[in-house]
């Protein structure tokens, strides 16, 4: 899946040199090819860009006045400062770090890739699965600039993550083996409605539709052989699935549901 309904992306070299790869991803996603002298502010044909630079692949809006270019950046301020952030301390003890620190997480809704980091900083070898195809891209995209990087905490923390591209519902028994944790962070239609929306999620709302097979991504988690299943909700949300959780960590802006199926 490369969007939803009629919400429509095209692809845009940044600069000649960047036209080849750029045509690649076009032929690869389906999609089509802009003229590299296209303006996103100025582009009426489509509805959002997928920028091909050699750095990094940004998803950007069209027209304007819209919210600048959004891109996985593992090293950016903002990552830095998500890492020193309350709510790690919560992500840790809803998955149970303190009972076993060596931990395997399958992140079932990866989307950007930033719990998925966090999970990784607190020293998780996490599996990644993601299904849409341009976020997939956008993803291995900042995972191997993050590789590359002179930063050895950057490189240390994304040797502990492994992208799988695809309905996580679809992933084989050897991906799962070893799993402690099944982790999902599903849309959710309204969960930015009262405070401001931020800027990569109304996209992404517009861009991955609501998400509303969560329930039944929810049920096949709490049938695989995990110790728990633990889903971001925003603090006020219903459970997944109308399924009571065995308890919840919740924070000021998140709550977090955790289904205990075994001891770690
Ligand atoms: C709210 S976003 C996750 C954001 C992520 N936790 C982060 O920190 O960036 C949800 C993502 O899950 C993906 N997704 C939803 N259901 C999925 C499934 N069954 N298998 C794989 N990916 C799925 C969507 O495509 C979307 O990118």
């Amino acid at each position: 899946m490369t969007s939803v309904g009629d919400f429509s992306v095209g692809v845009l070299a940044v600069s000649a040199g960047d036209e080849v790869a750029a045509a690649a991803l076009a032929d690869d996603l389906r999609l089509p090819l802009c003229d590299t002298a296209t303006r996103p502010r100025n582009c009426e044909q489509f509805q959002a860009l997928l920028i091909c630079s050699a750095q990094k692949l940004a998803l950007q809006q069209t027209g304007w006045p819209v919210p600048g270019p959004v891109s996985v950046d593992f090293g950016s301020a903002a990552m830095r400062h998500r890492r020193r952030g309350g709510h790690n301390e919560l992500l840790g003890k809803a998955i149970g770090l303190s009972k076993k620190p060596q931990m395997h997480v399958l992140d079932a809704t990866a989307g950007l890739g930033r719990d998925s980091f966090i999970l990784a900083d607190l020293g998780c070898e996490v599996t990644l699965c993601e299904r849409n195809e341009i976020v997939t891209r956008m993803l291995a995209s900042g995972l191997s600039v993050a590789a590359l990087s002179a930063d050895q905490w950057l490189k240390s923390v994304v040797q502990r993550m492994d992208l799988h591209v695809g309905d996580a519902r679809s992933l084989g028994v050897k991906a799962l083996s070893g799993v402690d944790v099944i982790y999902l962070d599903p849309m959710f239609p309204d969960r930015d409605k009262s405070a401001k929306v931020k800027k990569e999620m109304a996209l992404f709302h517009q861009l991955l539709g609501a998400g509303d097979d969560a329930d039944a991504l929810l049920l096949w988690a709490l049938g695989q052989n995990v110790a728990r299943v633990v889903v971001k909700r925003p603090p006020k949300a219903p459970e997944l699935g109308h399924c009571k959780p065995s308890h919840t960590i919740s924070g000021k802006a998140v709550r977090y549901d955790v289904y205990v199926l075994h001891g770690l």
